[in-house]
């Protein structure tokens, strides 16, 4: 394995940069996370360089070298924002100061997406020594900062921009191998919908004992609301008309899945759990890849600090997610989860907008984007199996991933373009929780992988 040790300094160095997209006081960090990608770029031998932001957004990183416009034309994405950094105090070193233990980089956004989109900016630089003055690829780049916070910025600008992203198909690295001496390329991702329910009651906090029983707790509306979303002994969402669009479980999915070493065990101790769970009469592959589901992502109501405090809150909200597979509609599906909030509670309360109501329940949408599904045995991802076996010297498997990557669903749906998600990361590594790392052998040979992608494309 040839070590790119300059490199991995270079990464380390844009690790270093806390940049969190959700979090407002990270606006600085942003610039200088674009900041250092533009630059990256141009030392890989690229001069057509613009950053874009789009309604006071993150920038948008978007590049080109096109040396001869008959040569294929490949478009490169990554993101190069992260997840925020909590709970801190479960970090072994810190998000921001990457560390080196065991041959894996550990630091926020290794894996995801910094690392894996620095295989890009690397391979393309040993590709330009290599090729000098004249590419046999046309290469476009975009990177984001806004993809772990739903991409509007991208969303936008790429329906303004078709013709400027137009390439022969684009290359995605933010994914992850199934098993570790099992190299995978995903052929279909879920879509999700972010929802926030809100609900507000009495002007302030109150004595539980002053005022309880004489107006209605927030805390306990949510409860019923929250309560009528998903059924725990099947599995099913309650949503009516949840699962209208839902497009069954193809025989290629069947037959490729037959191929899919998935170990339920080997899920389980991954995911620190008792036991698997989830909706009847689906595999848990099937649960976690090709199926929708919802999620309470966080509740917030009341006193959370130890011990008692005696109070009424004056509000209680929650974030729920739901991931949903391809053909069904976000906006649609938002729509109807709104709905369903709306006549679930108490007929007091679903009349909340009428004077007098115990409670106010808002419903809102945080972000969205639809699911993804590829043709498994294109050209593309065929060739990309190719040279992920001869990288990483097994053949990888076709899988589908239950996580979402908006724009990819943009670059196949709306600019039609194929899509090989040529991914890197490891099944531990902790992508959103504490002590992600990425494996320093991943990243050695993924520039390998993108680089042999590229000279295969411009052989042709
Ligand atoms: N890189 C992940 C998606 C991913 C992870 C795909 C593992 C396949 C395997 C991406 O950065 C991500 O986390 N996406 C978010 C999107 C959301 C915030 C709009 C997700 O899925 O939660
Ligand atoms: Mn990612
Ligand atoms: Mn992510």
């Amino acid at each position: 394995m040839k070590e790119y040790t300059d490199y991995l300094d270079e990464l380390l160095d844009f690790l270093r940069i806390p940049s969190v997209s959700t979090l407002p006081e990270h606006g600085d960090d942003m610039i200088r996370a674009a900041g250092w990608v533009a630059d990256a770029i141009r030392k890989a031998g690229i001069d057509f360089v613009e950053t874009h932001v789009v309604d006071g957004g993150h920038p948008l990183v978007f590049a080109e070298r096109i040396d001869d416009p008959a040569n294929p034309t490949v478009l490169l994405y990554g993101h190069y924002d992260v997840q925020p950094v909590d709970p801190l105090d479960e970090w072994k070193s810190p998000p921001f100061s990457p560390e080196i233990r065991g041959g894996a980089i550990y630091a926020r956004g290794s894996s995801d997406d910094k690392g894996q989109l620095c295989t890009h900016l690397f391979a393309l630089r040993e590709l330009s020594a290599k090729w000098g003055d004249k590419w046999p690829v046309n290469i476009k780049i975009i990177a984001e900062g806004e993809e772990e916070a739903g991409g509007a910025s991208i969303e936008k600008w790429a329906a303004e921009n078709h013709e400027k992203l137009a390439a022969d198909f684009a290359v995605i690295s933010d994914t992850a191998f199934l098993k570790r001496d099992t190299p995978s390329i995903d052929y279909g991702l879920r879509g999700i919908v972010y929802m926030e329910i809100e609900v507000t009651g009495p002007g302030r906090d109150l004595h539980s004992g002053v005022y309880g029983g004489g107006v209605m707790n927030p805390g306990s509306a949510l409860a019923r609301i929250l309560d009528s979303l998903i059924d725990l002994e099947t599995g099913r969402v309650l949503i009516p008309g949840f699962y209208d669009d839902v497009v069954a479980i193809t025989e290629t999915d069947r037959r490729l899945a037959a191929e899919v070493p998935f170990e339920e065990s080997k899920f389980i101790e991954q995911a620190g759990a008792k036991t698997c769970w989830g909706e009847s009469g689906y595999s848990t592959y099937e649960r976690i890849t090709s199926r929708p589901t919802l999620d309470i992502n966080g509740i917030t109501c009341g006193f959370q600090g130890e011990g008692a405090k005696t109070v009424l809150p004056r509000r209680a909200s929650a974030k729920v997610s739901m991931r949903i597979v391809p053909n069904q509609n976000p906006d649609d599906i938002a729509r109807k989860f709104c709905e369903h909030v709306n006549a679930i509670a108490p007929p007091q309360v679903s009349v909340a907008q009428v004077t007098g109501a115990p409670v106010t329940v808002e419903c809102r949408k945080i972000h969205a984007a639809s699911g993804v599904l590829l043709n498994p045995e294109s050209p593309h991802i065929s060739a990309a199996r190719d040279v992920m076996e001869e990288v990483f010297g097994a053949r990888p498997v076709l899988i589908r991933s239950g996580a979402s990557i908006p724009i990819a669903t943009i670059f196949n749906v709306e600019l039609g373009m194929d899509v090989v998600f040529l991914g890197f990361g490891m099944p531990d590594d902790a992508l959103h929780s504490p002590n992600e790392k990425f494996e320093i052998a991943q990243f050695y040979k993924g520039i390998e992988a993108v680089m042999k992608l590229l000279e295969r494309v411009g052989k042709r």
